[in-house]
């Protein structure tokens, strides 16, 4: 990953500028980092704050061929494995809430977006976006969520050097997709477990109702494993989690 890498100082996001590159044929690989996102995006059309400097936020753009649309999704996991084993090198304790918002002591430090292209059953590209708070001195430079979200420097004290961690972070995320492509799932869902937030504990679930289950761990699709108050263990692919 990063063989080619775009840097933009200001941008709307760089899930935008990577679709419109891989629409031109940009090649697997490809990596649009952002020093700014003035509209930058999460998950459920929410607003991802992107301050300049102060965190990483970058898009890369993947063809992994063989992959079946249905598939995609986990691609989410892999890459939250990859940035919680990065950090775990730097003695860095993350945790990883399903689906794919890393936690630090509690609150948000990163998130990821995958957006997927798909034609006729085939996986034309995929968008993994990627947001990380890096270097906020003061809670207050969180406008939004400011009780839930961190940046690592105030967890850790350190001040991080963002191109050198984009640079290691690139081959980390490297690493594990071709471990993805040749192994499968598994693998990645051993390590995934081992990181998973709350594993053990009981939450909340939002479906038609609320109901109460306790964290179990994923299944081979990727899918949250957890139990309810009967001991029956329920697949969910898309429900929402109050943890
Ligand atoms: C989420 O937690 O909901 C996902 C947040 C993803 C943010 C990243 S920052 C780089 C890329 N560009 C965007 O506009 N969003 C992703």
């Amino acid at each position: 990953l990063g063989q080619q890498l775009i840097y933009q100082e200001q941008v709307a996001s760089t899930q935008i500028v990577a679709h419109d590159l891989a629409r031109e044929g940009a090649s697997h690989g490809t990596v649009v980092v952002a020093r700014e996102q003035t509209k930058g995006r999460g998950r459920m059309r929410r607003y991802w704050e992107s301050k300049d400097g102060l965190g990483l936020w970058f898009s890369s753009i993947l063809r992994p061929s063989g992959v079946e649309p249905k598939r995609a999704s986990q691609l989410t996991l892999v890459a939250a494995v990859a940035i919680a084993d990065y950090f775990a090198k730097n003695n860095i304790d993350i945790k990883i809430k399903w689906p794919n918002d890393l936690f630090i002591n509690g609150k948000k430090l990163a998130g990821i977006l995958t957006e997927m292209q798909a034609e006729q059953d085939a996986v034309q590209y995929i968008i993994l976006g990627i947001g990380i708070n890096m270097n906020h001195q003061n809670q207050d430079l969180f406008e939004s969520d400011r009780n839930k979200s961190t940046s690592l420097h105030l967890e850790s004290g350190q001040m991080f050097n963002l191109n050198q961690v984009l640079k290691d972070l690139l081959v980390e995320l490297e690493a594990k997709f071709d471990l993805f492509i040749d192994e499968g799932f598994s693998k990645i869902k051993q390590q995934w477990e081992s990181y998973a937030y709350k594993l053990g504990e009981w939450v909340t679930v939002r479906t038609q109702e609320e109901w109460d289950a306790k964290v179990f761990g994923i299944d081979e699709d990727g899918a949250l494993m957890v139990m309810d108050e009967n001991d029956k263990i329920h697949h969910l692919y898309s429900a929402e989690i109050l943890w």
